[in-house]
């Protein structure tokens, strides 16, 4: 897990500005409907993300758009349609990064908490609320996720 900031001392340290959060979320927006992947990664690294290569993020993801810069996707990821990752948390007020490792499989609908690592091939079942890391090669789902035996 990655070590968590204070949401605060984050926003002191990094502070931005209404354009750019407006910016942002006009990226975040377009990029959830836009109709070829690439063009949904370019609005995505538009945002601040760090998108590898080869990477494909499907339709209607949402992905924190006020902490992009926080949130990493490896080369070759895959991140199905309708997930979610967010790097912060406002009832316990911190801010942690997101890194979904190489060859990484998200299934549709799940949540990536913040602080979480996806490691290299794992496979994230549909639906799977991700709140620890997830070890190279191993399947998880549920809510928590937890391995499966697959
Ligand atoms: C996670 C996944 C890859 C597992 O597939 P699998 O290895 O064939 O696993 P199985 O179907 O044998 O299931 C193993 C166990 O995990 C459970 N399980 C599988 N997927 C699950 C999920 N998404 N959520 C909760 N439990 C799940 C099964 O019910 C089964 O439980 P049991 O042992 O108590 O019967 C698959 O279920 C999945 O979610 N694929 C993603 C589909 C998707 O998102 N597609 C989007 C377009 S690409």
């Amino acid at each position: 897990m990655f070590k968590k900031i204070h949401w605060v001392d984050y926003k002191k340290r990094f502070p931005k500005s209404f354009f750019e959060l407006f910016f942002r979320k006009i990226c975040q927006l377009l990029a959830r409907f836009a109709f070829i992947n690439s063009f949904r990664i370019f609005l995505y690294r538009l945002m601040g993300m760090k998108v590898g290569t080869r990477v494909y993020i499907g339709y209607d993801c949402f992905i924190d758009p006020d902490l992009a810069e926080l949130i990493t996707i490896e080369d070759r990821a895959i991140v199905s349609f309708r997930v979610i990752i967010v790097a912060h948390d406002r009832i316990r007020e911190f801010v942690a990064p997101v890194l979904i490792k190489k060859r990484a499989f998200i299934g549709a609908g799940a949540i990536i908490t913040p602080g979480t690592t996806i490691g290299e091939n794992a496979i994230v079942g549909a639906g799977a609320v991700v709140t620890k890391d997830v070890p190279d090669g191993t399947t998880v789902a549920g809510n928590p996720a937890k391995p499966i035996n697959s």
